[in-house]
């Protein structure tokens, strides 16, 4: 069952128990009825204040919650822009006492992991995590294996507290990985951090914004990002400003006008899919039937470029006099004439969004020719035909919602335009102080029949190897 659905049912189970279990008139003698009745109606508003009361402790505690409300807030985490718009990590922090990594924060995977301490092969220069000198660490020998195009993380799952942006989840599960291909870490990134839906985390395990989403520990049921560009700044340095990510609420002052959310297709919380609707290319419309799975876009800020069907990218370049398919390395990619400002603009069945001409000129690979940041991708199984990555969400305010499930997308403030291509001293770890504490359902059930799941997420792969594969580009050109 999905996530979303799974929680309704649990509110609705906790609701339907309630009433059923609420005082009744005694129908058991005639004539005391009316005197039960006077008797009921008697209770003070005090009454009913305590029996509620402990009568939703009793409930709570039954059903494995915690007797205190949960504390709502909000935070931001700021975060860095690594390798001119390749990757964008912000910060959590693991354990007790709590030490912070730098992990990317990926809405198109599921599971977080981190370096472990004993991992040699590519974690040489990362910060790691050693498990021994965190009290509240709990290893749950279970194997751990996320697999990505260009290699794999894989060690054992462990759970313990992690916090970020003034946040704190006890009992997360999350991959201690002693096995990391080399180039997947680059430092001083430590791991990943998976912000899409539980039903493709690889551990089985809720994710962290899942369970804080679900816990109502969020003032509103809403993360959102902002993204900074510096992939046209020839003055760029591996770390720039990122942006900013927000649990709980969306920053009025990232954004102007309204925010236009468009629902996830019914049962497809996984990725944060949402339909494609409509390209426009230099003015000329391309539309797809938003029923269509083949429409299918996942919204995935773990990716650096746009990826889709062959033939949808071919009509795209087709729209773009003097384009070509490229070949050897850039098989897969087309080359534009650079003097060409690109006008590419994707709708999601509400408001179309521009991508800028600048995202869209990836890199310039000869004279006169430029690579577009659209590319085609033969996605696999279950994952959505389209993925859109940090190419488009620079452009956008974007808002991940919870419930209902959807995504959003608003105009960027000038306040935040304006810090693109500044260069800056990149932001230290934004841990907070967790104000708002929660207990994840480590559900041994869910960790149990997952285990080494195959479900690996094919999109963050394709992330992080684009970005390597951009970065090689850039320091070749
Ligand atoms: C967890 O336990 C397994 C044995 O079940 C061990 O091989 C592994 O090194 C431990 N990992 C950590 C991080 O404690
Ligand atoms: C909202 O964004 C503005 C502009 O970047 C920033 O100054 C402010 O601190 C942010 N607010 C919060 C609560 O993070
Ligand atoms: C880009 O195209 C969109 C939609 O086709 C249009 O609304 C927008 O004004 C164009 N932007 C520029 C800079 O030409
Ligand atoms: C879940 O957390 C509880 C409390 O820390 C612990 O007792 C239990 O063993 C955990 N479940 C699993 C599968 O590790």
């Amino acid at each position: 069952m999905l996530p979303s659905l799974q929680c309704t049912l649990a509110i609705l189970l906790l609701i339907a128990s309630d009433v059923l279990a609420a005082p009744r008139p005694n129908t058991g003698s005639s004539t005391t009825i009316p005197l039960v009745r006077r008797a009921h109606n008697r209770r003070t508003e005090k009454d009913w204040g305590e029996w509620a009361k402990s009568h939703r402790e009793m409930l709570i505690s039954k059903y494995g919650g915690s007797a205190t409300p949960v504390k709502r807030g909000s935070g931001t985490n700021l975060i860095t822009n690594q390798n001119a718009d390749s990757s964008y990590y912000g910060s959590v922090a693991i354990g007790t006492p709590p030490v912070s990594f730098n992990v990317i924060l990926d809405t198109g995977s599921s599971d977080l992991w981190v370096a472990d301490s004993a991992c040699e092969i590519g974690c040489k220069s990362v910060p790691t995590f050693t498990a021994s000198q965190s009290s509240t660490f709990k290893n749950l020998s279970k194997p751990f294996n996320i697999q990505y195009g260009s290699g794999q993380a894989a060690g054992i799952l462990g759970q313990d507290t992690v916090q970020m942006a003034g946040f704190s989840v006890a009992n997360q599960a999350f991959g201690v990985c002693n096995d990391v291909s080399s180039g997947l870490l680059n430092n001083p990134v430590s791991g990943l951090l998976g912000l899409a839906w539980n039903t493709i985390a690889t551990s089985g395990a809720t994710p962290l914004w899942q369970t804080l989403a679900g816990s109502g520990a969020w003032d509103s049921p809403v993360m959102s990002f902002q993204l900074t560009r510096f992939v046209d700044d020839n003055n760029a340095q591996t770390l720039e400003p990122g942006g900013s990510f927000t649990m709980g609420f969306v920053n009025e002052s990232l954004y102007t006008g309204d925010i236009d959310f468009q629902s996830i297709p019914s049962g497809q919380e996984s990725y944060w899919i949402l339909p494609l609707t409509q390209i426009n290319v230099q003015g000329n419309a391309l539309t797809f039937a938003s029923s269509s799975s083949s429409s299918f876009a996942a919204i995935d800020t773990g990716t650096t470029l746009v990826g889709g069907p062959s033939s949808a990218i071919a009509q795209v370049y087709s729209e773009i006099p003097g384009s070509a398919p490229g070949t050897g390395n850039f098989e897969g990619y087309y080359t534009y004439p650079c003097s060409t400002a690109v006008n590419v603009s994707l709708a999601f069945g509400g408001n179309s969004w521009s991508i800028s001409p600048a995202d869209f000129k990836l890199t310039q690979i000869s004279n006169s020719q430029c690579l577009g940041a659209l590319f085609e991708l033969e996605t696999g199984g279950s994952a959505p035909a389209w993925i859109v990555g940090d190419t488009f969400l620079k452009n956008v305010y974007s808002v991940f919602r919870f419930n209902p499930p959807s995504v959003g997308f608003a105009q960027l403030s000038e306040a935040v335009t304006a810090q693109n291509g500044v260069n800056g001293p990149v932001p230290s770890a934004t841990i907070g102080s967790a104000a708002a504490a929660v207990s994840a359902t480590n559900g041994s059930d869910a960790l149990s029949s997952s285990g080494e799941s195959v479900r690996a997420s094919t999109l963050t792969t394709l992330g992080l190897l684009l970005g390597g594969v951009v970065v090689g580009i850039m320091s070749v050109f």
